[in-house]
């Protein structure tokens, strides 16, 4: 089975890409380089021993596009491709529903023109409302609250509308919780620029002096320790997921959503004190005022994954926290 994945030099492309390879599959990668780097091309061969072909590739052009799949002949695609910052989603909607939703309907165009009938879609647990309690379950309630999950909530409903028009379409909807952690190999990893916005990344950065100190955004909401809960999830297990959705497609009919997360929270507190039991550098941290916008605790109820894929995760915080910081050691 030959499968395209789009944003596949990304974080959770890369590792997916890595999972898929071992498994056997034919597996090509589109991205167009906006959040990542053709290096990881490299990474991904000295991990596999196996070349990868790379299209560089816009999906919000359709031209670019369709010449990719004419030659490409796929059997499935995993759509990872998007913009994915919260917060610049604000600022910058109309960019956010322009590139996610407006090359989604690109990839869809294509996929329906050279008859390629398999899709895995990236969402995200940002697509359930704040009115769910947790464990959360795949049909409750939806309610995204910023213009990044909304554009994950639309892109859900565009596929099942496309997928009510043409009865061999399979779409499998993945709905992430927290990915954090890298490859064993510290090879790739998540390496956002700048400063960067997600718990883990800051904690290495931290613990090896690239930054002076962690902020952790409230310690008074309702959890036990005061700080936010969520379901961190190691992401080698995240990508075996994707693997578990592909070889299990041919089964499946129509749109299918299933939540990838370990079905347990963790505070953000105990994840700061596992990094600092496990890890030889040790993350300096105070307590501020909370960020807009967080919910005090959330994670996924992850028994349909488990039951109708079989998908069940393997890996420890302690891994999480110890393959983050191998990653950010090796990643001068
Ligand atoms: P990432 O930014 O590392 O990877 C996304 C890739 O898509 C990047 O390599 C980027 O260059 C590429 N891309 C963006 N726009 C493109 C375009 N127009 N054409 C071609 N390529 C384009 O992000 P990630 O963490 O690997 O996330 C992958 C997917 O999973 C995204 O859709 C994201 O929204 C979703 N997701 C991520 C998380 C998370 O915590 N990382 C959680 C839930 C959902
Ligand atoms: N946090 C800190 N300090 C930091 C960074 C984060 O205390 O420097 C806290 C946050 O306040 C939150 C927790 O760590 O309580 C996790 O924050 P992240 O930014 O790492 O992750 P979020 O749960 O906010 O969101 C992530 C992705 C979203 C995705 C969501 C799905 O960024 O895109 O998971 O669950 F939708």
């Amino acid at each position: 089975m030959k499968v395209l994945l789009t944003g596949g030099l990304g974080y959770i492309g890369s590792h997916t890409a890595v999972e898929l390879i071992k498994a056997g599959y034919d597996v090509e990668i589109m991205d167009n380089l906006y959040n990542s780097s053709i290096e990881v091309l490299d990474k991904l061969k000295q991990i596999t021993g196996k070349e990868t072909k790379f299209y560089k590739v816009d999906m919000c052009n359709l031209e670019e596009m369709d010449k990719m799949f004419e030659t490409g002949h796929f059997d499935a695609v995993i759509h990872f491709a998007g913009l994915k910052a919260v917060g610049e989603s604000t600022k910058l909607p109309l960019l956010y529903y322009e590139n996610n939703i407006g090359g989604t309907i690109n990839l869809l165009k294509c996929m329906q023109k050279y008859k390629v009938n398999n899709l895995i879609f990236s969402s995200s647990a940002c697509v359930y409302s704040d009115k769910n309690v947790s464990p959360y379950v795949e049909d409750g309630i939806l309610g995204a609250v910023n213009p990044y999950g909304r554009t994950k909530f639309f892109i859900e409903e565009i596929i099942k509308d496309y997928a009510n028009t043409n009865s061999n379409f399979k779409a499998v909807i993945l709905r992430y919780f927290n990915p954090i952690g890298a490859h064993e190999s510290g090879l790739i990893g998540e390496n956002p620029n700048g400063i960067p916005n997600n718990l883990m990344p800051y904690i290495t950065r931290t613990a090896l002096g690239k930054l002076e100190i962690l902020n952790i955004f409230g310690n008074d909401y309702n959890t036990p320790d005061g700080t936010c809960i969520r379901d961190f999830i190691h992401i080698v297990d995240l990508a075996n997921g994707h693997l578990k959705a592909l070889n299990k497609i041919d089964q499946l009919k129509g749109f299918n959503v299933y939540n990838l997360g370990t079905g347990h929270g963790y505070s953000v507190l105990e994840v700061v004190n596992t990094f600092n039991k496990v890890c030889a550098d040790k993350v300096k941290f105070k307590f501020t005022e909370r960020r807009a916008g967080d919910l005090d605790c959330y994670f996924a109820c992850a028994d349909k994954a488990e039951k109708e894929l079989g998908f069940k995760t393997q890996k420890t915080l302690e891994d999480m926290c110890l393959s983050a910081y191998n990653f950010e050691k090796n990643n001068k």
